[in-house]
């Protein structure tokens, strides 16, 4: 059950520090930054999840970009992805021959990101490139690599910095294992 006055409680351990986050967004920032210098990339963030990274990894870059958002969800208030992707929220710029960055809050299977890849591809932009907060490579079931990862965690159920459970969690300053408890009682 979620505790709903207490979210520390419902954490196993922290995974990630809240300055930890900070320092490798603020170090990939800078390497984006070099990597796209005059290029003026169209940054994509994936909703709802994406809010906190989207917005401290922006600052980070330190060169001219638009910024966009799209909403595809995968999973149905669960820990395991569905495999079943509703698109919510398409972006409103036209990518025609611009550098797109996608930025994500998490890779797991790698479903969601293959498919507005293969979508983008259709639209002919100059490039496409993923930057991720976290990768969870073992739960990988298509081919895809980011070309930025923050940080790469082991297969447990994460939230804190965006990362949610059944919406819950997204507050929560740092990147941490979820009690299985917590989920356990709702998926049996
Ligand atoms: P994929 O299509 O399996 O790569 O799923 C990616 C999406 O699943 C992410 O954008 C997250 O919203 C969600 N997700 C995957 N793993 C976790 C996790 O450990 N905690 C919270 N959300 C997750
Ligand atoms: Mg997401």
């Amino acid at each position: 059950m979620i505790n709903k006055s207490d979210m520390l409680q419902d954490i196993e351990r922290v995974l990630v520090s809240e300055e930890e986050i900070h320092a490798r967004i603020r170090e990939v920032g800078a390497q984006i930054a070099e990597d796209y210098r005059g290029k003026c990339p169209i940054l994509v963030g994936v909703l709802k999840g994406v809010v906190p990274f989207f917005a401290e990894m922006a600052n980070a870059i330190s060169i001219p970009v638009q910024e966009d958002f799209m909403c595809i969800t995968s999973f149905e208030g669960g820990t395991e992805s569905t495999g079943k992707l509703t698109f919510r929220k398409d972006i409103d710029h036209d990518i025609e021959g611009r550098h797109v960055l996608i930025l994500e809050d998490i890779i797991d299977s790698g479903s969601t990101l293959k498919m507005i890849c293969e979508m983008f591809r259709e639209r002919k932009p100059a490039s496409i490139k993923i930057c991720t907060l976290l990768d969870k490579p073992t739960g990988r079931k298509v081919d895809l690599k980011p070309d930025y990862t923050c940080f790469t965690v082991p297969p447990a159920f994460v939230v804190g910095f965006g990362l949610d459970y059944e919406d819950y969690y997204r507050n929560l300053p740092f990147v941490g294992v979820l009690k299985p408890s917590v989920y356990q009682d709702q998926e049996s």
